[in-house]
């Protein structure tokens, strides 16, 4: 690694795991300051025996006291990244309204509280980059089966628009990345969850037209250029990395 990241202090959500851990240790191989946090404190146990130069706090995205208490621990954030998400499986019809509140809370309003939380600190530094994690499942391209998720992934990629529109002035980056299907413990569990596993692990592949999935660390790398000074003109995109999925 090249140490593109030394001296950054990173916080990263949905760390225990699949991408935003792939993430988390990235950041840290590139020298950054890495906060990694998630909801479940078994993960980040598992997290922490293996990297120990990775802080980890338990912390639920979608609570906003805990998120503005967490925020309160933290001196600086030069960057974050959000890589909270859940999948839904069904269309409208098969999505009641709990359904509907539960992927909005957890997919955006996550988002909307850790950016507002967070903002301020990197306001007063007039430096910042925020990531956030969407999918090819979204405005860019419309799945089966993923209609709460597609919506949900769509308002992330508004959602990083407009803050990166109402921050480009204070020096404030903000962008997403819309992964194509990429191999992770929730993957498997769809997978697992099936009625035939078999079958739905060629489905899963077949669509992508690389004939195979996404590995974790693919997404990193790209987060990697997004936290990075790399990328310092780069504002209010959003990186497609799908394996072709979205062409
Ligand atoms: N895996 C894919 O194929 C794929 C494709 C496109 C986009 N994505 C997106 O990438 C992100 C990561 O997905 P993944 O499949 O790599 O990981 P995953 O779904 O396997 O893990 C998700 C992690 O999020 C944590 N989490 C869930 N709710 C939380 C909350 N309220 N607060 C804090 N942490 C919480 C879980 O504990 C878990 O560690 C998600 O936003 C997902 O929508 C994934």
């Amino acid at each position: 690694m090249s140490g593109r990241l030394i001296e950054k202090k990173i916080v990263v959500t949905a760390a225990g795991q699949g991408i935003g851990k792939a993430t988390a240790i990235a950041f840290h191989r590139e020298g950054a300051d890495v906060t990694a946090t998630d909801l479940n404190d078994k993960t980040l146990a598992d997290l922490k025996k293996e990297f120990p130069g990775i802080s980890v706090q338990k912390l639920d995205s979608t609570d906003n006291n805990a998120i503005l208490e967490f925020t309160k621990t933290l001196d600086r954030v030069d960057v974050l990244l959000n890589a909270v998400g859940f999948v839904h499986h069904g269309t409208i019809l098969e999505c009641e309204e709990k359904d509907w509140d539960f992927s909005s809370n957890v997919n955006v309003k996550s988002m909307y509280f850790m950016c507002k939380a967070i903002l301020p600190k990197m306001i007063e530094q007039n430096s910042g980059s925020i990531i956030n994690i969407s999918s090819c499942a979204s405005s860019l391209k419309g799945f089966p089966n993923r209609f709460v998720y597609g919506t949900t992934k769509g308002a992330v990629i508004g959602l990083t628009k407009a803050i990166a529109s109402d921050f480009v002035k204070k020096n404030i980056r903000c962008n997403s990345i819309a992964p194509g299907t990429v191999f992770s413990p929730s993957w498997q569990d769809r997978v697992n969850q099936s009625p035939d596993p078999i079958q739905a692990k060629k489905d899963f592949i077949a669509r992508q037209p690389m004939g195979r999935l996404g590995t974790a660390e693919e997404i990193a790398a790209v987060a990697v250029y997004l936290a990075s000074d790399d990328s310092t003109f780069t504002t209010g995109t959003t990186i497609s990395v799908d394996g072709g999925i979205s062409i």
